[in-house]
């Protein structure tokens, strides 16, 4: 065989092993996916309503998520117990696998559209700067609002506001001030808002 034949056969064989271990490597990630699947769904879209859809989250996102939940700085009803069984890798792989797929809005959520307009001008000036497009961007590394559960939204706002849960100083500082204007109704029109977004 001639010289560049020879290597050009090498260097199928190396392109074709190295797309191999990329797919074993992917193949793991969905595994370990799948055992999250029962409770958030096939491929991260939750069936809610008090699971959270994790598809197309961040990654950064998911793994501040998963540390906060194993040292309890998160407050949760089971997600610290499971979080505790997955080392760093893990959680880096389960946020590739997750990040990657496609967020569906939770179906069929009931909203008042009055209150879903209040809402979005709630949204606009408290929340937007850091939940981009209605809240449904995953590039501020803060979660996706817009389309979530809303069951899930509303505890985990309340955990938040009780202290019980980590978010920036400067996030409670808005959700205090939007509080203090609008009550709790704001918050219910804030809920209406993000159910809205489909
Ligand atoms: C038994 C049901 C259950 C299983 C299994 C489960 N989760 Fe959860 N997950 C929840 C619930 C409920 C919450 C809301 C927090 C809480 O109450 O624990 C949650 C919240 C989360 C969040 C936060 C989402 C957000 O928007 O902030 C992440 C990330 C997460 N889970 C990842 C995982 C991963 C990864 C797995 C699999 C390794 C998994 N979960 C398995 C029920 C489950
Ligand atoms: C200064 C930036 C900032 C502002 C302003 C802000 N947030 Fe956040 N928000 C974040 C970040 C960052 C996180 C992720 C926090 C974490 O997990 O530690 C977050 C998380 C959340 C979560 C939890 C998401 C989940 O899936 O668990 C909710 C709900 C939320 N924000 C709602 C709001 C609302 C409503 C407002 C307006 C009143 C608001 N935020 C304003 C940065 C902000």
């Amino acid at each position: 065989m001639k010289k560049q034949g020879f290597l050009a056969l090498v260097l199928i064989a190396v392109g074709g092993l190295s797309v191999s271990l990329e797919a074993a490597e992917v193949s793991r990630a969905a595994l370990l996916g799948y055992s999250c699947a029962g409770c958030h769904g096939t491929n991260g879209n939750s069936k809610g309503p008090a699971t959270p859809s994790l598809a197309g989250v961040s990654r950064d996102y998911f793994i501040d998520a998963m540390q906060e939940y194993k040292t309890g700085e998160r407050a949760s009803t089971i997600m610290g117990r499971i979080a505790r069984g997955y080392s760093r890798e893990d959680i880096e792989q389960l946020a590739d696998f997750f990040s990657r797929q496609k967020f569906i809005p939770a179906p069929g959520q009931q909203f008042d559209p009055a209150l879903a307009r209040k809402g979005a001008r709630l949204h606009d000036k408290y929340c937007e700067k850091c939940h981009a497009d209605g809240g449904s961007s995953s590039e501020d590394d803060a979660g996706i609002l817009a389309g979530q559960w809303t069951p899930y939204l509303r505890y985990t706002l309340s955990d938040i506001m009780a202290g019980k849960s980590h978010a920036p100083k400067k996030m409670k500082k808005r959700l205090k001030k939007l509080h203090e204007k609008a009550g709790d109704a704001g918050i219910e029109q804030l809920i209406h808002y993000y159910a809205s977004k489909r």
